[in-house]
């Protein structure tokens, strides 16, 4: 026991001494399935811009049993401090998720290094120390013939700078048929210069004002005289195909709009720029007949999870008159990027990192403006205030009246209704008048009920129904219901309590998936205020729940005592008993209404205001 813990406060000490480096605290080098540093900060991703680090091989092919050298260098003045090399036949390399390492390495020099990734033909290598490298000697050998092989390694500065499956060259397997599309290293066109935004052409950023490797959307233009000069990008996730498209709308809703679309093409490697046009009601984006109406010229790229395009397009085309004119009109630009197949758009999401940038003002072609920003939509705010204030305030608050308020305040009225009772009415009252108006609202914005292509988005309108069903009902009910001593009055409870329950209960994961839609444009923090009080709520629940089991029995009595009593002097005025515990529940309630009041209050100013 002791000695191992010596040796392993020795090794922790050495750790330090060796590797200690302060802006490399949490990261580890990596994982298996994808290469990706392990325990690094949320915030940090992996780098963008071309590596300084690279894989360098000594032979183009190689046969069992025979040697590889490989370095792994950095371009002069970068060191990296941590790393993982593995060989993967190259066609897994580029097509399947977990592909697996073939053939084992070697280090020549003197670093600390260990094996990793094991699998059954081969190992990866991989150094954790810390220590500043700017070059690395290995062997690779392999023992059979797999195919075609590529290096892949990822190379970590500290917890911010990392790159991630950087490549090799492909080193040939001179038994195997040659690579089904020999392909050349991708051409990367240009970037964007965002320099000349605002002064020699007109950009739309998102975030405003970023540099091209740090827009999540980008797209500008130049007025050339008869033609007009577009660049767009934007970065996209996923597998091999997507696109990057800019719409020029009247409007901020999709729906008659002119498009230029940016497809990356993984079968014929190339990123091309076609013509298409946006109809409304259903939603859905038709190409042209002809889809190069209009392009004089074009150039297109996918790099680095970046989709780049370059058009330069005729102000007014004929051919087609839905292609729109740039000559006159403003528009509102677009900009949305999504999965395509074999070329082809794939529709994209409503969710928040998926909907398109809107610009917030329309653009005129001609001049040099730049912007940045989304278009805001005020109903879909409205809604959100409108439900959050009905549901998580009045909503709340009314269920706990008449879960756990029944028997408090017994001899008081307010014009001969309890206090509870007087709470619940006009609270859900003033829920049911809120749900209704948004639910307008929504339908208005939406201009009818409106799909959304996968979940969670698309389970918003159908809960919002069934909810909005429920929350019709009850009212009938209540003015339907029977008297106390009716034989009825038991289901009407049942019903009641059925139906305000289905509700509530829905309309729990109902505002988590609503704050996720992109429209509502909701910054992800408020996701864990709604969260906590949520938290909140239940303990406060849970609580007022055990509290009511602990004094059931003591309440009981009280009651018997009352009724006994009543029945010896039927013509004395007895008061009706106090519950036992009304302190707690007092407090409870005080406790819940001001949480309540405080994370409804911050919520309507992040909806309204965001
Ligand atoms: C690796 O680096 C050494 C020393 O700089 C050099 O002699 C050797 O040729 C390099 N090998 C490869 C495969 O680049
Ligand atoms: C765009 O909207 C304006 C008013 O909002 C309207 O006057 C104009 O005709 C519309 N243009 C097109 C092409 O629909």
């Amino acid at each position: 026991m002791l000695p191992s813990a010596i040796l392993l406060a020795l090794a922790v000490c050495g750790q330090l001494v060796v590797g200690y480096n302060p802006r490399l605290a949490t990261t580890q080098c990596c994982r298996c399935n994808d290469l990706q540093p392990d325990n690094a900060p949320l915030t940090s991703e992996p780098q963008r811009l071309p590596s300084p680090f690279h894989i360098t091989v000594n032979r183009r092919h190689y046969n069992p049993g025979e040697e590889v050298q490989l370095n792994l260098t950095a371009d002069s003045g970068n060191v990296f401090r941590s790393f993982v090399v593995v060989a993967y036949r190259a066609l897994e390399a580029s097509n399947t998720k977990e592909p697996v390492a073939v053939g084992s390495f070697t280090l020549l020099g003197n670093i600390l290094v260990e094996e990793d990734c094991l699998s059954p033909k081969g190992k990866a290598l991989r150094s954790n120390d810390g220590s500043a490298k700017s070059l690395v000697k290995l062997v690779w050998i392999g023992e059979e013939y797999y195919g075609h092989i590529q290096f892949r390694a990822t190379f970590i500065v500290d917890d911010e700078v990392y790159w991630v499956r950087e490549k090799s060259l492909i080193i040939k397997d001179p038994t195997a048929p040659p690579m089904p599309v020999e392909r050349s290293p991708p051409k990367i066109i240009d970037p964007i210069n965002t320099a000349e935004c605002g002064d020699k052409k007109g950009c739309y950023r998102v975030p405003e004002g970023c540099w091209e490797p740090y827009c999540e959307y980008i797209a500008t233009w130049k007025d050339m005289g008869q033609i007009v000069l577009f660049e767009w990008s934007a970065i996209t996730e996923g597998l091999e195909d997507r696109y990057v498209a800019i719409g020029f709308s009247n409007d901020t809703y999709m729906g008659d709009d002119s498009v230029m679309e940016c497809v990356h093409n993984s079968f014929t490697e190339r990123t091309e720029v076609f013509m298409s046009y946006n109809y409304g009601s259903p939603n859905k984006n038709v190409r042209l007949p002809n889809p190069k109406v209009g392009i004089v010229k074009e150039e297109g790229s996918l790099y680095n999870q970046r989709v780049r395009c370059r058009a330069w397009r005729e102000k007014f085309p004929t051919g087609d008159s839905r292609v729109n004119d740039l000559t006159g009109q403003s528009w509102h630009m677009m900009i949305a990027r999504g999965a395509a197949k074999r070329g082809v758009l794939q529709r994209h999401g409503a969710g928040a990192g998926a909907i398109p940038a809107v610009s917030p003002e329309k653009i005129s072609m001609q001049r040099k403006s730049n912007i940045g920003g989304r278009a805001s939509y005020p109903l879909v705010k409205a809604h959100a205030c409108l439900m959050f204030l009905a549901w998580v305030f009045f909503g709340s608050i009314a269920v706990l009246m008449t879960k756990y308020f029944k028997n408090m305040w017994p001899n008081r009225r307010f014009y001969e209704q309890r206090y509870w009772f007087v709470a619940h009415f006009n609270f859900m009252a003033m829920c049911f008048l809120l749900t209704v108006i948004g639910f307008i609202l929504i339908f208005i914005e939406a201009d009818g009920y409106s799909e959304f292509p996968d979940l969670p988005q698309r389970a918003h309108p159908i809960l919002g129904i069934i909810i909005f069903i429920c929350v019709l009902i009850n009212p009938i009910l209540a003015l339907i219901r029977p008297d106390e001593e009716n034989r009825c009055r038991p289901v009407f409870n049942w019903f009641h309590w059925a139906f305000g329950t289905i509700a509530f209960v829905l309309m729990i994961p109902q505002i988590f998936i609503g704050m996720d839609f992109g429209k509502a444009m909701v910054p992800w923090w408020a996701t864990w205020i709604v969260m906590l009080w949520a938290l909140c709520h239940i303990i406060i629940e849970l609580s007022l729940e055990v509290h009511q089991c602990c004094t059931h029995k003591k309440n009981k009595e009280r009651r018997k005592k009352y009724e006994h009593q009543k029945r010896e002097n039927p013509k004395l005025y007895i008061p009706e008993p106090e519950p036992a515990g009304r302190r707690f529940k007092r407090f409870m309630l005080f406790l819940h209404v001001v949480i309540t009041s405080i994370v409804t209050l911050i919520m309507i100013i992040v909806f309204a205001v965001a």
